[in-house]
């Protein structure tokens, strides 16, 4: 859809205000703080997005990137745009769409996928530790390779791996408290769904059962370090 030319103009101003200085005026990712960072800076001109709730390769819907710039990216330098009205956050949306062709092509479109509730036996502490056994096993077949046995995120395959922007793609620590996906269950499942499209995280549900899922989130839960009291 063509945006509008005073949303576009909108757009803009919003995101050279805020945005510029690590995505870059062209959008390649190359702002001036983009050398120092680690993760770098999204490049937006290939069109994709690690963070949402539409299938494998798919692009992220509005109300995914809103998310991502109203949450931020935990342990990244995205950070969270609070003081952004929801007009100003719309028309950023808009102009970001502008760098890459990807948006105009009506087949890279999807809707949200919709899950069903995380299960009860998530309440009780002991039916969790009994699923976290069941999920040990399963993650030591389908992600330590990658995250480590202990998902620390240090499995043999994690120095390799590439991301499709040419850098390397590490493993996420997952005992971290605080993912950048989201901390609660949900968002876990959400992520072994859709996967994070440009690296080797790729969607399980064509290899897992949802409840071979949900055990393997139980392993997480169990291994998750305390958060990092605030002084
Ligand atoms: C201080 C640097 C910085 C600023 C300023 C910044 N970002 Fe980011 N942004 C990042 C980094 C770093 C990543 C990549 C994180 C990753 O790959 O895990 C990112 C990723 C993203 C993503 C991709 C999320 C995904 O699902 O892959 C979007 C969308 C985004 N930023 C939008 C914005 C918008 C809009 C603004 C301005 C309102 C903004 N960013 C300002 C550093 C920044
Ligand atoms: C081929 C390697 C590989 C395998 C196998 C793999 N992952 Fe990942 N995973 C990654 C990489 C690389 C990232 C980080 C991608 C990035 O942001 O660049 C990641 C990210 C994640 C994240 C997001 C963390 C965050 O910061 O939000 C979760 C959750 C996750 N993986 C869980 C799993 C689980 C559970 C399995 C097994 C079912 C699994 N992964 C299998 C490579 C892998």
């Amino acid at each position: 859809m063509p945006l509008d030319f005073n949303l576009y103009m909108e757009g803009k101003y919003v995101y050279e205000r805020n945005c510029i200085v690590c995505h870059g005026q062209r959008g390649d990712g190359n702002g001036e703080l983009s050398p120092t960072l680690k993760p770098k800076p999204r490049s937006f001109r290939e069109g994709m997005f690690k963070f949402r709730t539409t299938p494998y390769g798919m692009l992220p819907t509005d109300a995914d990137l809103r998310r991502t710039i109203t949450g931020g990216l935990s342990g990244t330098a995205m950070g969270i745009f609070s003081h952004l009205q929801k007009d100003e956050i719309d028309a950023v949306i808009g102009y970001l769409k502008s760098f890459s062709r990807r948006w105009k092509k009506p087949e890279n479109y999807a809707t949200a996928l919709t899950f069903s509730p995380p299960p009860e036996w998530l309440e009780g502490a002991a039916e969790v530790a009994a699923h976290a056994q069941a999920g040990q096993k399963l993650f030591a077949v389908n992600c330590a390779a990658c995250h480590g046995e202990k998902a620390d995120g240090k499995g043999q395959a994690a120095i390799s791996l590439k991301d499709i922007w040419g850098m390397p793609a590490a493993p996420a620590d997952l005992r971290q408290p605080h993912l950048r996906c989201g901390d609660t269950p949900a968002d876990l499942f959400r992520v072994l769904a859709t996967g994070l499209n440009g690296t080797p995280m790729v969607s399980f549900t064509a290899t897992l059962s949802e409840e071979q899922r949900w055990d393997i989130i139980a392993y997480i839960l169990s291994v998750r370090l305390p958060p990092v009291p605030v002084l």
